[in-house]
């Protein structure tokens, strides 16, 4: 596999976008999820958030964050006053990677290669969407957006040049899920979400 490039369509619009990625074997993480799951929201949307990859319900759904990290992300776009329909979701990686464990399906973290592999869908969504705020949701989109060097740990909340656009990372909403401070977690992420609407 040579990386999602040669899958790209020639018209950049994002209907045509997501038909070609249906069909993407840029890497090998199409044998054995269910599909593609592309990104979604308006084209005139001011924000870009990107997250990781799609989990188990997105795999299964075919959507971006509709499982318990798109719960978390919800609350924190309204609290924050990002309205949905400024809002254009994706991922850095649009394959469920996991290692099964019986009928389950353990969420396994992209690769370096994997997310290289993937990183013409989201150039191609930036170029398409031009948001003026990407909001950079983990270390999986830093790595993929902000290079590898990027710490969200040290960084995070903090505007940082992406091409014309203004890029905040924060932890992922997941992280949030995870965290043994769960309200703490919470208000970090928050913060950082209050901190990319202020740019807009
Ligand atoms: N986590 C992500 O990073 N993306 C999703 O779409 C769902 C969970
Ligand atoms: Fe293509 Fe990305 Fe899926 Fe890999 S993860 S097959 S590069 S869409």
């Amino acid at each position: 596999n040579n990386g999602a490039a040669e899958f790209l369509p020639d018209r950049l619009d994002l209907n045509a976008l997501r038909d070609a990625a249906a069909g993407c074997e840029g890497c090998d993480l199409y044998r054995n999820a269910t599909r593609t799951v592309f990104g979604e929201g308006p084209k005139q949307a001011r924000f870009m958030l990107v997250g990781e990859q799609p989990g188990d319900q997105e795999d299964r759904q075919g959507h971006p964050f509709v499982g318990p990290a798109g719960r978390v992300l919800d609350r924190g776009l309204q609290e924050a006053g990002i309205e949905r329909d400024d809002v254009y979701l994706t991922n850095a990686v649009k394959h469920f990677s996991f290692t099964p464990r019986g009928k389950r399906r353990i969420h396994q973290k992209p690769t370096a290669a994997e997310i290289d592999a993937c990183h013409p869908w989201l150039d191609a969504e930036l170029a398409v969407v031009k948001p003026e705020v990407v909001v950079v949701l983990g270390a999986t989109a830093a790595r993929s957006l902000l290079g590898r060097s990027f710490r969200v740990t040290q960084h995070r909340g903090e505007p940082v040049p992406l091409g014309e656009a203004v890029a905040v990372a924060t932890i992922h909403p997941s992280a949030v899920l995870r965290a043994p401070d769960r309200d703490e977690a919470y208000a970090g992420f928050l913060a950082d979400l209050q901190a990319a609407a202020r740019i807009a």
